[in-house]
């Protein structure tokens, strides 16, 4: 459930002056009834590329595709989360926020997790205290500083020790009136076996404050001092607090420069991204240990457009890499490796060779797939045609995620330079189902949004719905006639396809939660809506060019039903063949129409 009502969200999205806001990040000038310009406050450019519509209150930018509404853009200048976007916004233009009605339960579950948060928080700066004022931490105070650590960013990153006593953190709560059972629910005691006496769960450890994205004190990670103590990390457990793969190590910390610099650097350890802020790339974040999910890889991509994959050249490191890339490939999101001597991670490579040897590798990352087809072509075996055949094998999946594009094109030339092929037949060989494919003939990719921009198929459908905003009124008819889930290739457009049809065309942000969905709860819905509407903006209404696209929709179609009529040896083949005649000569003559239009309009 929302904290705040949609109501007061409404209040606030009607109460901010856009143009103003925006203003403050990049000049803007009327370019229109519905639009104004200016440079893109997202991405480095000479000549104006982004765009909004002060009414409807969205941006887009068509070099950067970055896209959204009013909240969108205070989340992503200012690198905070939607609330605190609300309610920045909401303090700003004077605007009172109401929270839901909370039901009781609800409210007694928020009050124990403010209690286990503030108990947390406390414990966290008692170990800071204890890493610094104790005598017993002498030695974890050496540790740090021959790892080339220093104080200063220790203390930003709020690292403790630990107390080798059972007992200290116990005591001291019981002092704050925290009881028994908060501590243990915290992750902070544990019981002992023997006679089920409750005791500090960390002792005589380095400990790592594990934070939210807000820097609330989650639990910890905890280092040993020597080398018998074992796990060499102890972590906290899931618990009602913190669950981990949740969570990236010092995101809070590195958001605001990750925004700044539309980068965020992943490495796999605490020390690595206390050791890379140290030496001046704060916008690094750490994986905690677990294998990368799908919910780490939705927070990298709030705080970046590109990661930049610090991981370590072992087995573990390249899986998170793969991993990371399939995750990557549902989001607008750029993966980068960046290239680390083998078996060093970056804190040792920053302690052995300088802070510039890391800054230098980072400026020398090389693009994911690049990566990955240099990493098949150096383990391979270049003396046999088998072994060649073999590499080229390990490298189709590798280029099934790759569309056609520059970047395809100098990595087919790369292979066929190395494997001393023709760049024809290389070509060739790439294709999904390699040799065999040439002789169906050349196949189109369709499916995932390429990077940077839509497919051609996408595309059409993303013009369309833009014109349907334009000329509203034959825009909603259009849509009407159409079956979505036939004529859209992705669920993304679909979405949008749908929310148009429901909702309102004049207003595609607005309509009630309840009924059409809540665009706060579908970011990259709004985001695509947003440059729809920008892009809408930017023509003339041109009800005539609707028409074409929509028989452009029905035409991609008909051409899918008669493929799949084709694959299943259909009798209704010729039927459909027909149709398609038919409809492709409506669509010959509608389009010249548009054409002579245009022509007269402009001659
Ligand atoms: P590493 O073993 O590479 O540790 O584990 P590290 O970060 O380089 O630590 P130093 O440099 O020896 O102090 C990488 C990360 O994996 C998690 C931790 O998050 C660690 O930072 N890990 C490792 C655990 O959670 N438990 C373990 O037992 C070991
Ligand atoms: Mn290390």
């Amino acid at each position: 459930m929302a904290l705040y009502t949609s109501d007061s969200r409404d209040r606030v999205r009607d109460a901010v002056d856009f143009v103003e806001l925006v203003s403050a990040r990049t000049e803007l000038r009327r370019a229109g009834p519905a639009r104004y310009e200016g440079l893109c406050p997202f991405h480095d450019e000479r000549t104006p590329s982004f765009g909004i519509d002060p009414a409807q209150k969205v941006y887009h930018c068509f070099g950067c595709q970055a896209s959204g509404d009013v909240f969108t853009f205070v989340q992503e200048t200012e690198g905070v989360d939607f609330k605190a976007a609300l309610e920045l916004l909401a303090e700003r233009f004077g605007v009172e926020l109401e929270r839901e009605e909370e039901d009781p339960r609800e409210a007694e579950r928020r009050q124990r997790r403010a209690r286990l948060l503030e108990l947390l928080d406390r414990t966290a700066a008692y170990y800071e205290r204890y890493l610094w004022e104790s005598t017993e931490a002498a030695r974890a105070r050496d540790y740090l500083k021959e790892r080339g650590l220093g104080e200063e960013i220790l203390r930003a990153f709020r690292v403790g020790y630990a107390p080798s006593a059972w007992d200290r953190v116990l005591l001291a709560s019981r002092r704050g009136k925290f009881s028994n059972r908060e501590l243990y629910d915290a992750g902070l005691a544990q019981r002992s076996r023997q006679n089920g006496q409750l005791y500090d769960r960390f002792r005589a450890r380095i400990m790592f404050p594990l934070s939210d994205i807000r820097g609330r004190v989650l639990g910890f990670g905890a280092r040993a001092t020597s080398e018998e103590q074992r796990p060499k990390y102890l972590n906290t457990s899931d618990n009602d607090v913190y669950h981990k793969g949740l969570h990236l190590y010092g995101a809070n910390i590195a958001r605001p420069q990750a925004a700044r610099s539309g980068e965020v650097i992943l490495c796999e350890g605490y020390t690595d991204t206390i050791a890379l802020h140290q030496a001046g790339m704060s916008n690094a974040v750490g994986l905690m240990g677990t294998a990368l999910t799908g919910e780490q890889v939705g927070e990298l991509a709030r705080m970046a457009q590109t990661v930049l994959l610090a991981l370590d050249a072992d087995s573990a490191g390249q899986e998170a890499m793969l991993r990371a890339a399939g995750l990557a490939a549902k989001r607008k999101l750029e993966l980068r490796v960046v290239p680390l001597p083998a078996g060093s991670d970056p804190a040792e490579l920053i302690q052995q060779a300088g802070a510039q040897a890391m800054q230098s590798a980072v400026g020398d990352s090389v693009p994911f797939v690049r990566f990955r087809v240099e990493r098949v072509l150096a383990a391979g075996d270049h003396s046999s045609p088998e072994g060649r055949d073999r590499m080229i094998e390990q490298l189709r999946p590798v280029f099934a995620t790759l569309p056609p594009s520059a970047m395809r094109m100098e990595l087919t030339r790369t292979v066929s330079g190395r494997l001393a092929l023709p760049e024809s037949l290389t070509e060739t060989l790439l294709a999904p189902g390699g040799g065999r494919a040439a002789e169906r003939g050349p196949q189109r990719e369709n499916g995932s949004r390429a990077r940077g921009g839509a497919s051609g198929r996408e595309e059409t459908e993303q013009a369309f719905l833009a014109l349907c905003i334009s000329s509203p009124q034959e825009g909603k008819q259009a849509l009407e006639s159409l079956d979505i889930d036939e004529h859209f290739a992705s669920e993304l457009l679909r979405r949008a396809a749908r929310r148009l049809r429901e909702g309102s065309l004049h207003e595609p942000m607005a309509g009630d939660p309840e009924r059409v969905g809540d665009l706060d709860d579908d970011p990259e819905l709004k985001a695509l809506l947003a440059e729809l509407i920008v892009e809408a903006g930017r023509e003339q209404a041109h009800p005539a060019m609707l028409e074409v696209q929509r028989l452009q929709l029905e035409l991609a179609r008909l051409d899918r039903e008669v493929q799949r009529a084709r694959g299943a040896g259909d009798g209704d083949v010729n039927a459909l063949a027909q149709k398609r005649t038919e409809l492709k000569r409506e669509f010959d003559r509608v389009y010249a129409q548009v054409l002579d239009d245009t022509g007269e309009r402009e001659g």
